[in-house]
């Protein structure tokens, strides 16, 4: 017989029927879009009794969320009722027969079959026999119960096996050569990776950290500057109604055949390709133009769950718009839902060197003025990607652990937006010629600033160079608390070696003055003057005079410059009214000073960016927090600016508690509060997380979130 797959929406949907009409049985297999097991039922009946030696009935994949398959695979908070288990582990289902097992005659074996052209060469149709007993590393199954009509299989799966979706099929016989096969469309197997596995290649053998990194649907998100360290609440939700299908859906939909999947290096890649639209039709658009009107400002997301569902519901339409969080995050969300340990990484000064020549350029012209357009070589105030975890087979030892991949589309590797799996300790150890991306990471993470001054010949000399520029607090969330975890060390050498000493010591014996910018506390606010401390220090026993020049520009958080708002010389402050009508995305600004001390011509340079501070939206449950009742929260806003903010859109959304949407808020005048109470009904106990965030031209980066812990019923 002939199996044909038709697709209804993205799965497949086959039903079989067994035939009798020749002497030989054949199988018979026929296609439908909704299938009946009730007819297949009806059909058996009918036939006579001699003919049907040995058949299966029913098949139950024993796949409640509370049952021992889905506890002991740590699949029980998967929405859903499918089986979904992990590889290299045995699981167990059920055969209902139309007569007792007879373990002399009756044959009997399972098959699974995974992508649209399955072949057991590639590892996409499984044949399971049944044996005595089982051996690890091998597709096989053993019947463990038996009792009447039924008996309960135990299957093991090897830890290297496809992930993704598989249909099964069992097919039955007798020493008298007659076979039958029962396909049931609803008898989907999702088959995940598995971190709990000593054998498989994303195994981490820290209960706490699987716990963090496969389980955890919540984090923390870092962003600002490295003096000014934001953090944002995100819902990964990886196990939210739809994503596992949505996340299956990427699978199927980028170019990797289905065959592939068994190796998480690939996996991690091709998803790193699929999370950008570019040139792949993936899951989300970048855009960094400033200008969001046709799609939902990359700052007002709070949550990959929207995203992953909106892109699967309309069958692969891309996602208008991310940056670099909301790609990090979304690829954090589809890891952890296939079962690979991953978390969301911030590097702040991070280098983005497009001709990977590990130094970034600041210019300058004879007056010591910076020269805007040649200084578009770009240090991003703060870049977020992701750390997953798994043995790389692929490369010598000790290059095994978390591997740094990248989503944001910013350069192509073979071709294609994607980054990485490039080896963390690779990175650490400069071995960039270890695949994949290597030397773009860790230029990310290790640059040189140099300082160029114009001659005036029209050359360039090179006047100061700050080693160590970049690559600064790189951040995660810390593993059982929302605190902020630093992994730097993870990507850099510990500074303050003998020898990084002796180069500075040598260095300022030439250098006796030095300028250092300081920030009150936690930095200016927005909506208020901003004030920085600029400090030059004499370091020697003579008199020194210096002169100075500043400029301050604003900043997208990719470093690129938009326009100059004020130069002038120290002490240094920056009214309201001189930036209100300039900044852009993230606030960030760049102040770069510049100048020479008079007795040995010294150069000073120095660049800081700095955040001005927004207001967070107040979030604060009101009511009790329990499943299946009404309960409220009242989300509070204070307007920091003078003037009025236009259009403004709340959007809210909590894991267990409300589903993500948007609240018109309208307008807000200057300085005034706005609260709207959102109602809503929690669906799921235990500890629960509403985020809110503002979307507004006017005003970016404000969210706020609530710590609710749900009773049951
Ligand atoms: C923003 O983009 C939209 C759509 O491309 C365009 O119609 C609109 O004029 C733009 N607005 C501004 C302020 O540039
Ligand atoms: C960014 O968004 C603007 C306005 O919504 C749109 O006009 C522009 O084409 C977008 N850019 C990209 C690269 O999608
Ligand atoms: C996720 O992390 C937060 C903060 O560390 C913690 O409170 C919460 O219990 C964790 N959730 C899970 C499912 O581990
Ligand atoms: C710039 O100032 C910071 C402190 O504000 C200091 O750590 C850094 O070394 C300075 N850079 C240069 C090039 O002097
Ligand atoms: C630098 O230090 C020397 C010795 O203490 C002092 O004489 C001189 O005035 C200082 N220069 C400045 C600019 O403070």
């Amino acid at each position: 017989g002939k199996r044909e797959a038709v697709a209804a929406g993205s799965r497949r949907c086959v039903c079989a029927a067994v035939s009798t009409r020749t002497a030989s049985p054949m199988i018979l297999q026929t296609s439908h879009r909704s299938c009946n097991a009730d007819a297949y039922l009806n059909f058996m009946l009918n036939l006579p009794l001699s003919e049907i030696t040995f058949l299966v009935s029913s098949v139950d994949l024993l796949s409640s969320k509370t049952g021992q398959n889905r506890q002991e695979h740590h699949t029980d908070l998967y929405q859903g009722d499918e089986l979904i288990i992990r590889r290299g582990q045995t699981f167990l289902i059920e055969l209902e027969l139309n007569r007792p097992f007879n373990a002399d005659n009756d044959k009997l074996h399972l098959e699974l079959k995974t992508g649209p052209l399955p072949l057991v060469a590639k590892g996409t149709h499984v044949i399971i026999p049944l044996v005595d007993s089982l051996e690890d590393e091998r597709w096989e199954a053993k019947i463990v119960e038996q009792n009447g009509n039924r008996i309960k299989l135990s299957v093991n799966s090897p830890a290297s096996a496809v992930i993704g979706l598989y249909g099964l099929s069992v097919t039955t016989s007798t020493s008298k050569g007659e076979a039958a096969t029962t396909h049931d469309s609803t008898k989907n197997i999702v088959m995940l990776f598995n971190p709990w596995c000593e054998e498989d290649a994303v195994f981490l053998d820290d209960e706490e950290e699987t716990k963090e990194y496969v389980l955890n649907d919540t984090g923390r998100i870092y962003y600002g500057t490295e003096k000014q360290i934001g953090a944002r609440t995100w819902n990964f939700g990886q196990f939210h109604e739809g994503i596992l299908d949505a996340c299956l859906f990427i699978l199927e939909k980028s170019e990797m055949p289905p065959s592939g999947r068994g190796d998480p290096v690939n996996v991690v890649r091709v998803i790193s390709a699929m999370i950008n639209a570019q040139d792949d039709f993936g899951v989300l658009v970048g855009n960094w133009s400033g200008n969001y009107s046709d799609g939902v400002s990359p700052s007002a997301w709070s949550s990959s769950v929207e995203i992953l569902r909106k892109y699967h519901s309309s069958n692969g339409t891309p996602v208008s718009y991310g940056q670099c969080w909301v790609f990090s995050g979304i690829t954090t969300t589809v890891l952890r839902c296939l079962g690979i340990p991953a978390r969301s990484v911030t590097n702040f000064q991070s280098a983005h060197d497009t001709d990977v020549s590990l130094t970034t350029d600041v210019y300058f012209d004879e007056k010591m003025d910076p020269i805007d357009y040649l200084n578009s070589d770009s240090v991003w105030n703060f870049h977020v990607w992701n750390d997953c975890w798994m043995a790389r087979l692929d490369l010598p030892p000790g290059y095994g652990g978390w591997q740094a991949v990248d989503s944001t589309p910013q350069e192509t590797s073979q071709g294609t937006f994607r980054c990485g799996p490039a080896s963390v300790n690779a990175i650490r150890s400069g071995q960039v010629y270890l695949k994949h991306d290597t030397p773009f990471v860790f230029a990310e993470v290790n640059s040189d600033k140099i300082f160029w001054q114009k001659n005036l010949d029209a050359t360039f000399s090179q006047i100061h160079s700050e080693k160590k520029a970049v690559g600064h607090c790189i951040s995660t969330k810390a593993v059982g608390s929302d605190e902020r975890a630093d992994v730097t060390h993870l990507y850099k050498h510990q500074e303050g070696s003998e020898e990084e000493r002796i180069s500075v010591e040598t260095a300022s014996r030439f250098e006796d003055v030095c300028i250092e910018v300081k920030m009150e506390g936690e930095g200016p606010r927005m909506g208020a003057d901003a004030q920085l401390s600029i400090l030059v220090k004499n370091l020697s026993s003579q008199p020194r005079r210096t002169t100075l020049h500043s400029q301050v520009a604003v900043m997208y958080y990719t470093g690129v410059l938009k326009g100059t708002i004020k130069k002038e010389q120290i002490p240094w402050m920056l009214p309201y009214q001189q930036y209100q009508n300039q900044l852009v995305d993230q606030a960030a600004l760049m102040l770069t000073l510049s100048g020479r001390v008079s007795e040995t011509q010294q150069v000073l340079a120095n660049q800081t960016t700095f955040r001005l501070r927004t207001p967070d939206l107040n979030v604060k449950p009101l009511g009790e927090a329990v499943v299946g009742k009404e309960m409220a929260a009242k989300i509070t806003f204070t307007n920091p600016l003078p003037r009025m903010l236009k259009e403004v859109v709340f959007r809210v959304e909590g894991l267990g508690l409300q589903k993500g949407h948007e609240v018109v808020v309208g307008d807000i005048g200057g300085h005034s509060t706005v609260t709207l109470t959102e109602h809503f009904v929690p669906t799921q106990p235990g500890s629960r997380k509403l985020v809110a965030s503002l979307d507004c031209k006017q005003l970016t980066q404000v969210h706020g979130v609530a710590d609710i812990v749900v009773r049951e019923q």
